[in-house]
């Protein structure tokens, strides 16, 4: 089928089932979700001729994985988002299957994206290729075709291209597996984003594949990537695939014992960052995770499933990285319900507030809507709840880097975002439990005040 006419398919979907999307009482009012279909990682993140550009992978047919889309948005402010509706569709040779993770770059005035183009061939192979798009508008996009064939010594899982440019150079690193079934993260560069030479593998040694990398600089420099195959350690790797960085040096190399989570909670999954025209780094996640649980979600009665994070400003301090809620979401704040001064709160909330409890004097135990059960003490969180597979409780914990004194989280219908320490340590996290509960609990001393945040307009 050509590309016209699946994104002509995709956008019926969308006409014919969108409204029942809203419907559906966990369709989050803030956050980003698909508008029918499945959404995962986010891609192409950048902010062109003053617009925020940001495209999600998009299975716009069904609430089940296949033959990606590339679906868009733009924005303004970072919260309130347009659906600009599907950019990529896969529809050649070299991405049948799906048009997978990628970025996107200026070069030229052009806004250029890079993305993998998936295929699994006649005899049921994986094939990869990592193709280049073009666009003078950033509404038409022209796929250029392959520009990276898959290089000898590695497995086809070899895919989401992360391009950026240092020193007038490009450079792309991808995430890749070895034919000894490691994961690594393999870096070419480029004069004119045409020709790309193979230049080393800049990372490699835990686990059996690395998705969806990143390469910045913050005070030093940063390598970001999914790793699959990471063993569960006590507190640590407990989700069923990881996300986290190691910070190292480009040239020198980024020493895996250095590998750090990112996110603490029970979905986080695959974030992208960019830089923007403020020089601020910022990054956006998935809110979930591949053979995480997923057919648990009750959303696939509403047709759509997944969603976002919230935008978050990176900051590095010492040899950690700190996620900060950026100022744009102060623009969500409605109005302030509730303000209290120490002692205990107990009261009832709906599900689009933001709660910041400040004057912690020492632990904390917290019940939100007799779903989320969060006991924080001086130097470590654990968030409990039941589990989405089934009978259970489930948990996830973090040792803070420094004693607990302040903590943000952002509720919005079917998601939970914790802030600690202006974000040394975050969780994000899914939650479904009966849409009308309110009941909430904070036993300990300490300050608390709720707003009632917005809608996206
Ligand atoms: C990560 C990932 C990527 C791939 C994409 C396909 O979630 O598996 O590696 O490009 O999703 O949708």
């Amino acid at each position: 089928m050509s590309e016209l006419s699946l994104k002509r398919k995709a956008m019926q979907k969308v006409e014919s089932l969108g409204d029942t999307v809203k419907k559906d009482p966990y369709y989050p009012s803030y956050h980003i979700a698909p508008p029918v279909g499945l959404l995962n990682d986010p891609n192409g993140f950048i902010q062109w001729r003053g617009s925020y550009h940001l495209f999600y992978q998009w299975m716009p047919f069904r609430t089940g994985h296949g033959a990606k889309f590339w679906a868009q948005l733009t924005s303004q402010n970072l919260i309130d988002w347009n659906f600009e509706g599907p950019a990529l569709a896969p529809d050649q040779w070299y991405d049948r299957t799906g048009c997978y993770s990628g970025s996107a770059v200026e070069k030229d005035g052009e806004l250029i994206l890079f993305y993998t183009g998936n295929v699994k061939n006649d005899k049921g192979e994986r094939e990869t290729y990592q193709c280049k798009v073009r666009s003078q508008d950033g509404v038409h996009f022209e796929k250029c075709g392959v520009q990276i064939e898959l290089p000898e010594g590695f497995t086809a899982h070899f895919r989401d291209p992360k391009v950026w440019k240092m020193d007038n150079r490009w450079y792309m690193v991808i995430g890749a597996q070895t034919n000894e079934n490691e994961g690594c993260i393999v870096l070419y560069e480029s004069m004119d984003l045409e020709t790309w030479i193979f230049k080393r593998i800049v990372a490699s040694g835990m686990g059996y594949m690395w998705e969806c990398p990143d390469f910045f600089r913050l005070e030093e420099d940063v390598l970001l990537f999914s790793p699959q195959g990471v063993e569960e350690n006590e507190i640590d790797y407990r989700n069923m695939y990881q996300s986290g960085y190691i910070i190292g040096d480009f040239d020198e190399g980024f020493p895996v014992e250095r590998f750090r989570e990112l996110d603490r909670g029970f979905e986080f999954y695959a974030p992208q960052t960019m830089m923007d025209e403020k020089g601020r780094r910022l990054l956006i996640g998935w809110m979930g995770m591949p053979d995480g649980g997923e057919e648990y979600f009750p959303t696939h009665d509403y047709h759509w499933i997944h969603q976002l994070t919230l935008p978050r400003e990176l900051e590095q301090r010492g040899d950690i990285i700190v996620q900060k809620p950026p100022e744009e979401l102060l623009e969500l704040r409605r109005r302030k319900i509730i303000e209290e001064k120490g002692g205990s709160w107990e009261g009832d909330l709906s599900r689009n507030v933001e709660i910041v409890i400040s004057d912690i004097s020492e632990a904390l135990n917290m019940n939100v809507y007799d779903y989320f059960f969060i006991a924080c003490e001086k130097d470590k969180v654990v968030v409990r709840r039941p589990s989405i597979e089934g009978a259970g409780m489930e948990w996830r914990a973090a040792e803070l880097d420094s004693p607990l004194e302040e903590i943000r989280m952002f509720i919005d219908r079917s998601s939970l975002e914790i802030f600690i320490n202006g974000g040394e340590t975050v969780f994000s996290s899914r939650m479904f439990l009966d849409p009308s509960a309110t009941d909430c609990r904070i036993e300990g001393e300490a300050s608390v005040t709720v707003w009632e945040l917005r809608k996206q307009k």
